[in-house]
């Protein structure tokens, strides 16, 4: 049987995430169309680098929703359009509520109405809160630290009604570290602000920062710093093809952890940084950041087993890597740093 190309919204298309996950599509044959309000996405990266239509505009606007819904005949919807500065949640709760919670709830009331009924959704690790074991499980209790967390776990609540109400069925992802770039250099990790530990640290290997700071030396970890599960995100980009096909031949509503299973501590990950670069890459040893959980590591069994799912850049080292080669491409070395 000739399989025929379905079409795909990728909201935040033009973000880290969702241009990966549009890449992907696009190489497991799918056409693509992106919406995307640019608030922190890239409109370069999906006009020149993966050139598909690039719809701008908001979840929350229920009008363009309903239009977009008419021009186009989707098979489904992937939902990466979302908040996700975890400090930034605690200061002002409200935009992350807005955007996160009432941008998807509107979203789906539209694909309920138009008669789309498949999605697949970016949630995190972010909603287990500090973990009671680890690696975590799929069914360990959810309990966010931060509202960030909670809007991605309010969104995993809605999903499951909607599921029973209205037939939408939905896979959603819980992230732990998305990490690296596209291992072809196409794509990579570009955030403003950045807050992230690895582009922070390669910005301090380009030269574009004097140092890195180290959030935290006394946590309950073998070398006092946070232990965390860091995933490629092609690797990530390539579970949510699987996602989708999944709910394309018929698969009930499911969720997945998304990582690696190995947890590095902040300072393996300078250490490592420092082997991949060959710059120094000078670290400050700084009080904890507020609403860091002291580990987290995830079990992915349940993406291999029901996906799967394989992931092809387990290893740190590469993950740093690629992330080093996009860095360089996209920021420059600064002139102090030798090559
Ligand atoms: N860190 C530093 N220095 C920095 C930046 C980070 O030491 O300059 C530390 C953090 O304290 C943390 C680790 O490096 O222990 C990783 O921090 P990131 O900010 O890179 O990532 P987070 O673990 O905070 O956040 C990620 C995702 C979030 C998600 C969260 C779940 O980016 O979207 O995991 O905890 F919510």
């Amino acid at each position: 049987m000739v399989k025929q190309p379905a079409k795909i919204l990728v909201t935040g298309g033009a973000g880290y995430i969702g241009s990966h996950a549009v890449l992907a599509l696009q190489q497991a044959g799918y056409e693509v169309v992106v919406l995307d309000n640019l608030v922190y996405g890239h409109a370069d990266l999906v006009k020149e680098v993966l050139q598909v239509e690039l719809v701008v505009g908001d979840t929350n606007d229920r009008a363009l929703l309903d239009q977009l819904f008419q021009t186009h005949d989707f098979a489904a919807v992937m939902h990466f359009a979302a908040y996700a500065y975890v400090g930034e949640s605690v200061s002002h709760p409200d935009k992350y509520y807005r955007n996160n919670v009432l941008g998807t709830l509107t979203l789906l009331e539209a694909m309920v109405a138009a008669n789309i009924k498949q999605f697949v959704f970016s949630s995190t690790c972010a909603t287990y809160g500090v973990p009671a074991e680890v690696p975590i499980p799929e069914n360990h209790p959810q309990s966010p630290i931060n509202p960030y967390g909670a809007t991605k776990l309010m969104v995993e609540r809605i999903l499951a009604d909607f599921d029973r109400a209205y037939d939408l069925r939905s896979v959603a992802f819980r992230y732990f570290n998305a990490a690296g770039a596209d291992p072809q250099g196409r794509l990579g990790e570009d955030h403003q602000p950045e807050t992230h530990l690895i582009p922070l640290v390669l910005m301090t290997a380009l030269g574009r920062q004097p140092s890195v700071s180290i959030f935290g030396t006394d946590y309950p970890t073998p070398d006092g710093t946070c232990i965390r599960d860091y995933i490629h995100v092609s690797d990530l980009a390539d579970a949510h093809v699987l996602g989708l096909e999944y709910l394309l031949q018929g698969g009930a509503s499911d969720r997945f952890n998304l990582g690696n299973g190995n947890g590095f501590s902040v300072r393996e990950v300078i250490e490592t940084a420092r082997a991949v670069t060959g710059q120094p890459i000078p670290a400050e040893e700084h009080d904890r950041r507020p609403g860091d959980p002291p580990a987290l590591v995830g079990s992915s069994d349940r993406a291999r087993t029901l996906l799967g799912w394989q992931p092809k850049y387990a290893d740190l080292k590469q993950i740093l890597t690629h992330a080093w080669a996009w860095h360089q491409s996209r920021h420059g070395l600064a002139s102090s740093v030798t090559p």
